[in-house]
């Protein structure tokens, strides 16, 4: 950007970019798709900002892996040899080749769209019975008193795990997010790892007691229906990667789900004729959730990338061992693709935005969270006429995966 005249560095900016929390990155996302679409930073990472790269790298898992390729390469966290480790190394995200396939192919069918369609009654009851909890007062945080629960209670109820077993979850996902801002920023707390093992232990043990409970008493839930899928075909997953899946399946969609639908009601008030398009024609409800994917996801990059082997992405040279980061955000804005990126429209076509990923890891949980975005703006239509923002000005969570405000205060 211009400070007195003059134009920062390229790396300058990257730096302030993921240590402060701006309100609107699309100007240096514009900036770097122009000048360095596949850029390294000063971070020790590649960083790729324009779509064309962003969407054929997310799909080339012969070309990246989602762990560390040479001897003795860190991710940017020593996670030491205790539990937190332990469970990284078989974390879905984490695992390559035919490792992933065998476990996705075992999850795919319970997470599929007609799977998952089958819950759009649970999902809006849900949506309904917190919205009924806050219809008195008139006025709430929209992020911590409604779009923080929702996913918390749609993906606990969806599991069949007690209420009381929330704040283990909650803990559990706050440190994974923790985890992965460490790799892509190489900066973490001196304590990260310890309370990594200590809360990772705890859900362990916890969640092994339900996969046992659910073995003896199967129920109707998904926890129930991953066992099964586990106990037909034994050797395709071990007890300790089930519960590994079960771990992160879970705490997956709790933040990025929560901030994905802050943003979606953020900017449809801020933006008061695109709500009005919408509460005048429930029709757009899907693709102005398509919109809100593409303009400002909850999540705004992807995991670390490791360069299987050496190879040119746009005129860069890669090395066997590199780091790279996929900035699905930028990519939403690149104007070869989407016209007037910078604008908000509910009525453009956004079914390209790569805000859940792409290829072999992409999202599981997208469907989910579109049923829980939809959910949420048919109700708001519906029960919340006349919603209004507080104050226009928002913070920005400081974070260099999620992007959010730290609250979003609105009345009715
Ligand atoms: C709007 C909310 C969400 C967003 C924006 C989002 C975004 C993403 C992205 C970008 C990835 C790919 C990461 C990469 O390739 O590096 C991903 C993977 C994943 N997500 Fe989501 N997610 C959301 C909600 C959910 C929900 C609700 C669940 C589960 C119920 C979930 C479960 C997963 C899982 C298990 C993976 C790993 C898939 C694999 O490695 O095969 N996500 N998500």
């Amino acid at each position: 950007m211009v400070v007195d005249g003059t134009v920062r560095p390229l790396g300058e900016e990257y730096v302030r970019f993921v240590s402060e929390a701006w309100p609107d990155p699309r100007p240096f996302y514009d900036r770097l798709r122009a000048e360095a679409p596949v850029f390294w930073t000063p971070l020790g990472h590649w960083y790729v900002s324009r779509y064309a790269e962003a969407s054929a790298m997310w799909k080339d898992n012969e070309h990246w892996s989602q762990h560390p390729v040479l001897p003795a390469q860190g991710s940017g966290l020593e996670l030491g040899s205790g539990p937190a480790a332990a469970l990284f190394a078989e974390m879905i995200l984490r695992l390559d080749g035919i490792e992933h396939e065998r476990i996705r192919g075992l999850v795919n069918p319970i997470f599929s769209p007609p799977a998952m369609e089958v819950l759009a009654e649970t999902v809006k009851d849900s949506v309904n019975s917190i919205l009924d909890l806050r219809a008195d007062n008139r006025e709430m945080d929209f992020l911590h008193d409604f779009a923080q629960p929702l996913p918390t209670t749609v993906v606990v109820d969806l599991f069949g795990i007690d209420r009381d077993h929330y704040d283990t979850f909650v803990r559990f996902a706050d440190v994974i997010i923790e985890i992965f801002e460490a790799m892509g920023t190489g900066s973490h707390a001196d304590d990260l790892v310890s309370r990594a093992d200590e809360i990772l232990a705890a859900c362990y043990d916890l969640v092994i007691s339900l996969a046992e409970d659910r073995r003896r008493h199967p129920a109707a839930d998904t926890l129930s229906r991953l066992v099964q899928a586990q106990q037909a075909e034994p050797d395709r997953m071990t007890d300790s990667e089930l519960v590994s899946l079960v771990m992160f399946i879970v705490t997956a969609g709790f933040e990025t789900t929560m901030y994905t639908v802050t943003n979606m009601i953020y900017h449809l008030l801020l933006h008061p004729d695109q709500f009005a398009l919408v509460r005048s024609d429930p029709s757009l409800v899907r693709s102005a959730v398509e919109e809100a994917l593409r303009y400002e996801p909850g999540v705004y990059i992807s995991s670390v990338r490791f360069a299987v082997e050496d190879m040119d992405v746009a005129g860069q040279h890669i090395r066997r061992g590199d780091k790279c980061l996929i900035s699905n955000h930028a990519a939403n804005h690149d104007p070869d693709v989407f016209e007037s990126p910078n604008t908000f429209d509910i009525t453009r076509s956004s079914k390209r935005q790569i805000s859940f990923g792409r290829g072999r890891h992409t999202c599981l949980g997208a469907h989910l969270a579109r049923l829980e975005m939809v959910a949420t703006l048919e109700a708001v239509i519906e029960r919340l006429p006349d919603l209004e923002l507080v104050s226009d000005e928002v913070e920005w969570t400081s974070s260099h995966v999620l992007r959010g405000p730290t609250s979003l205060r609105v009345r009715w």
